[in-house]
């Protein structure tokens, strides 16, 4: 079924350092359209720096990097780096909606920032499909300082969705939130995969999160992807190091 030409994120070789720290030693990653791709691994040990290298919000220093057949570092124009960026969506860990706006009005700015604003019978329509995908219709007037920490979860999500990006990376989307709150959002992750056919990478190292979102578990450890499996594979194995994860 796979075959090289639905490779929507193609990385080899990648390196990142910060002065002496080496944080990326040589990251290889092949993201295949409609795929799930959960990065595990401890904290401080480059997962946000990687993902960031993808939508060049930090420069890499080395290695290959394509994303939807764009050559990442080599995007000379401003509007080509847009461009792709409005096609690869970003949750960031915190995931903040601006607190001075509505929840309407914080869905409504990606939108209205686009070169072919839609039109505002469409933005509407966007508005209120991305609130039903994830369960917040009534949210829409209120503002976030309102909202429970896993609300503000789904709208940002709902934000991120609603340029109906090809890619989405998500930055450890359900820290910070409980269990069952957790799982609502680990559940709507694969819903809008299976909505959207989007291409995703989920940073986490909430286990529960890695089994019901990942197709595919990659693990970062020393600077490189020192394991690879689906989720089933990787709770078998016997090294220690890997064990810890899944206790
Ligand atoms: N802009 C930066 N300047 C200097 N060091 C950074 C920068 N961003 C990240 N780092 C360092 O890179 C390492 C990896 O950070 P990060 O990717 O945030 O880790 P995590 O795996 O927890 O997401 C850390 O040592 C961090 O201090
Ligand atoms: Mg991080």
């Amino acid at each position: 079924m796979e075959n090289s030409n639905d490779i929507v994120i193609d990385v080899k070789g990648l390196r990142k350092s910060f002065g002496d720290n080496h944080v990326l030693e040589g990251l290889d990653l092949e993201l295949h359209k409609g795929e799930n791709i959960v990065v595990l691994g401890k904290s401080g040990t480059g997962k946000s720096v990687f993902i960031k290298c993808l939508v060049k919000l930090v420069e890499p220093d080395e290695g290959k990097l394509e994303v939807l057949s764009k050559d990442v570092q080599h995007l000379t124009e401003e509007d080509e780096l847009n461009a792709l960026r409005r096609k690869v969506g970003f949750l960031f860990q915190g995931g903040a909606l601006y607190d001075s706006m509505t929840v309407e009005e914080n869905l409504k700015f990606p939108l209205k920032r686009m070169p072919d604003k839609p039109s505002y019978g469409e933005i509407d329509d966007r508005v209120h499909e991305a609130l039903k995908n994830v369960g917040l219709e009534k949210a829409i007037h209120k503002m976030p300082a309102e909202l429970s920490g896993g609300m503000k979860k789904r709208i940002a999500l709902a934000r991120t969705l609603i340029l109906q990006p090809d890619i989405v990376l998500y930055d450890e989307p359900t820290t910070g939130l409980d269990p069952a709150t957790s799982k609502e959002i680990s559940e709507l992750i694969v819903e809008m995969q299976e909505t959207y056919q989007t291409s995703s990478i989920i940073i986490t190292h909430d286990m529960a999160c890695a089994r019901i979102t990942s197709n595919r578990m990659k693990v970062i450890r020393d600077g490189v992807f020192k394991y690879e499996g689906s989720y089933e594979e990787l709770k078998k194995s016997d090294d220690k190091w890997l064990m810890d994860f899944f206790e």
